[in-house]
């Protein structure tokens, strides 16, 4: 709980918001349009974002570690963004037909993740992962998807299973109860236990899909040697390894992680940063897989999988800023991975030092840009997956999130982790530690230091 006196400066400053709020409720159930957007009190109201900043409509100016769901890597609003959007909406904001921006696009996300022999655009992530099972499914013949314990893929209906603690049952009412027959939850980092479970269901088994690094979860990496295992296990028995890049799709490297571990999975979800700060998903794949999705050569519903739908998707507003982010980093790529990811790991190493030199017991987890406090309890004295995360201190960690938006103008959405874009610098880190500091020293962190 955030102390009384903590909830009135944040009220006294957010006046407007609390008005807005109000109305919104009436609106909105629960008085916002994504879950997670909402905290207690009540969520602040952005009006403007430039830069590192967001501005509220009380006029309070905030560092911003959430940046757009950890989509915008170039910061709110890039002059090169910018200045091709603004081109663009004059040229027209939904053809509706093919158009020439998306195989620019295209073209750039298939030379830089080997796998992407063709892709498919849609207009969210949890499009692009509904899509991605639905291929497996059609392809292997087979019914069963694997994901982690804590996985996040958004809010598709079948992989609405094992997301929250304590992980046992369907995420909320509202769906038939039959969709966890055909979901297998798998401990996240723990091969062996992963591979016992399987063997019990590989023969229905149609794809295993998993995030690099479990984001929503809790910010945690995934061992190499896991995601490894869990290929072989697929390719010894068909089954598909589906890499959910989402999140990390272009955040460590320019491309994908499967590079990087030198992974080959069948299939790569992406989002968020390929939009360029507008909608997106995107299914990439092997052409021999992705075949099953041509609407031009399966001419019947016996062979065709249909994963080609949505308005909005491809469309010249959204193809030309995510063109322009990919363009950008590409020619800068050397420069934007180098600092963003030593600019994690400073924010990882002083946290972890700052916390450890006053005697309180944290992890600092993530890769890269990304990265994670973790108060840890008595029920738990390391991170390893989504359930330590569950069952750490999570009331300390929401009082840490809300002083630091609070008292010092510095947001990270409350529980989730924070986003290093390149329109932060080592100021802006090193301000988060001082503020850090006060925030211990204020006593606010009392209760961890026994
Ligand atoms: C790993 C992962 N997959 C899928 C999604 C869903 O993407 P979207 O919110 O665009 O639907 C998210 C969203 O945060 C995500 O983190």
């Amino acid at each position: 709980m955030i102390s009384n006196s903590l909830r009135d400066v944040y009220k006294k400053k957010t006046h407007n918001s609390r008005k807005l709020y109000n109305d919104s409720v009436k609106i909105f159930p629960g008085g916002i349009s994504h879950n997670i957007r909402f905290f207690r009190p009540y969520p602040f109201f952005v009006n403007k974002a430039t830069n590192k900043h967001l501005i509220d409509v009380d006029g309070n100016r905030y560092v911003d570690y959430w940046m757009g769901h950890w989509a915008l890597i170039l910061g709110h609003s890039p002059n090169v963004v910018v200045k091709k959007l603004d081109r663009q909406i004059r040229q027209g904001t939904l053809y509706g037909t093919a158009n020439d921006i998306s195989i620019k696009l295209g073209e750039t996300i298939k030379k830089s993740i080997p796998i992407s022999e063709l892709l498919r655009f849609c207009t969210t992530g949890s499009e692009a992962t509904m899509y991605a099972i639905r291929i497996a499914r059609a392809v292997t013949k087979k019914r069963i998807i694997c994901k982690t314990i804590g996985g996040w893929h958004g809010f598709n209906t079948d992989l609405m299973q094992s997301v929250n603690y304590p992980f046992e049952i369907d995420e909320g009412v509202g769906m038939t109860g039959r969709e966890g027959d055909f979901v297998e939850s798998i401990p996240f980092n723990d091969l062996d236990r992963s591979i016992r479970l399987l063997e019990s269901v590989k023969d229905d088994l149609a794809c295993i899909i998993i995030e690099p690094l479990l984001g929503g979860g809790g910010c945690i990496p995934a061992d190499i040697n896991f995601l490894k295992g869990l290929e072989e296990y697929c390719k010894r028995n068909d089954i598909l390894f589906i890499l959910d890049e989402i999140v990390t799709g272009f955040r460590l490297n320019f491309g994908s992680v499967s590079s990087l571990y030198h992974l080959n999975p069948d299939i790569i979800t992406l989002g968020k940063i390929v939009g360029g700060g507008l909608p997106i998903g995107v299914v990439c794949g092997k052409k021999e897989i992705m075949k099953v999705a041509n609407p031009v050569e399966n001419r019947n519903k016996e062979q065709l999988c249909y994963i080609g739908g949505g308005t909005f998707s491809s469309n010249p507003l959204t193809m030309t800023a995510g063109y322009a982010t990919l363009d950008y980093i590409s020619k800068n790529r050397q420069t934007v991975y180098n600092k963003i990811n030593k600019l994690g790991d400073i924010a990882r190493n002083d946290l972890k030092k700052l916390f450890s030199d006053y005697g309180l017991k944290t992890e600092v987890t993530g890769l890269g840009s990304l990265f994670l406090t973790h108060f840890l309890s008595n029920k738990v004295n390391e991170i390893k997956n989504a359930n330590d995360v569950a069952l750490s201190d999570n009331d300390t960690l929401t009082k840490y999130h809300f002083s630091l938006m609070t008292k010092y103008g510095i947001f990270f959405l409350p529980h989730k982790m924070g986003a290093i874009s390149i329109v932060h610098d080592v100021k802006d880190i090193q301000s988060l530690i001082n503020a850090t500091e006060k925030i211990i020293e204020s006593d606010i962190l009392t209760i961890m230091k026994n």
